[in-house]
């Protein structure tokens, strides 16, 4: 069974700079197989920075990050990372980018004829998940933003992962398309089975896709709390407006509120007034 642990993790960025920056400390948080865990906190609280070392692409300082029992030292076929800029390829189709990940994976010689057909299979499956079907031979400039970010996550899916790292990433989307967008992944979630951990400073969003939520504070970037979401697994945005819902969302936002806001300009101001007279 699929299962991520990371134990007292800690991350100092600039550690041989006089400029240190604290990013995380003593962070432990355990996910398992199938679960849809959301990362939620003001900017600047190591959000990113915690799905990065995740996906194996920044390294930790303090503490430690296992996979399966196994320490995470670099990225891995079973951690699949889906960013808020669609990344995709411009000279590529949507179906070739969708199959691009898998062409990485192979020698092209080494591709048998079961291969290719088990990959079409795949890809056209996923177009079909993403609703994208119609437009397979389309380009990225030819789509919506929303239709780009989900060929950037049948992509990401292509090679079955046993784990999606979203950065927030409907975080450029429109609030319409964005809700379309929630409800297309809790499908995936659904159809893939695939363990999600979602970034995001959107507490909405936070709490309409989690099983749990995590809140997390800056400086140093910690884990606050963890907060169980009390709705059911099939989510309607209906469920918005109920008393769970909200009862949940004024908690967390007054926890944010706590230790962001004017307190993160104050470091600011501070910081520039000590460099530069203002
Ligand atoms: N490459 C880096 N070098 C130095 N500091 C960094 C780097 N990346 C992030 N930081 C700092 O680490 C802290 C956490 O950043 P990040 O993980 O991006 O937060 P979030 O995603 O929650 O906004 C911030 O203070 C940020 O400025
Ligand atoms: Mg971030």
């Amino acid at each position: 069974m699929f299962k991520v642990q990371v134990q007292d993790l800690g991350k100092v960025f600039g550690a041989y700079s006089p400029e240190t920056v604290p990013a995380l400390q003593d962070v432990n948080l355990s996910v398992v197989d199938g679960e849809f865990v959301t990362l939620v906190g003001a900017s600047g609280c190591g959000k990113s920075t915690l799905l990065r070392i995740l996906a194996g692409l920044e390294t930790h300082t303090s503490g430690a990050v296992h996979c399966n029992g196994t320490p995470i030292t670099g990225p891995g076929a079973d951690r699949a990372m889906v960013f808020q800029h669609y990344s995709l390829y411009p000279w590529l189709t949507v179906m070739e980018n969708i199959k691009f990940s898998r062409r990485l994976k192979f020698n092209r010689e080494d591709l048998s004829s079961s291969d290719v057909e088990e990959a079409s299979g795949r890809a056209d499956a996923l177009l079909d998940l993403i609703g994208l079907s119609k437009v397979a031979d389309a380009y990225p400039n030819q789509l919506s933003g929303g239709m780009q970010q989900r060929v950037a996550i049948a992509r990401a899916l292509m090679g079955k992962p046993a784990m999606l790292l979203m950065d927030e990433p409907f975080g450029a989307l429109d609030a319409q398309t964005r809700e379309v967008m929630h409800d297309l992944i809790l499908h995936i979630h659904r159809i893939e089975k695939t363990t999600i951990v979602f970034v995001t400073h959107d507490v909405d969003e936070a709490i309409y896709l989690g099983q749990r939520v995590v809140l997390m504070q800056p400086r140093p970037g910690r884990i606050h709390s963890v907060y169980p979401v009390p709705l059911p697994r099939e989510r309607n945005q209906e469920m918005k407006h109920g008393t769970e819902f909200r009862a949940l969302k004024a908690e967390i936002l007054s926890r944010i509120r706590e230790s962001s806001g004017m307190a993160t300009d104050q470091d600011l101001l501070d910081k520039l007034s000590r460099t530069a007279a203002i």
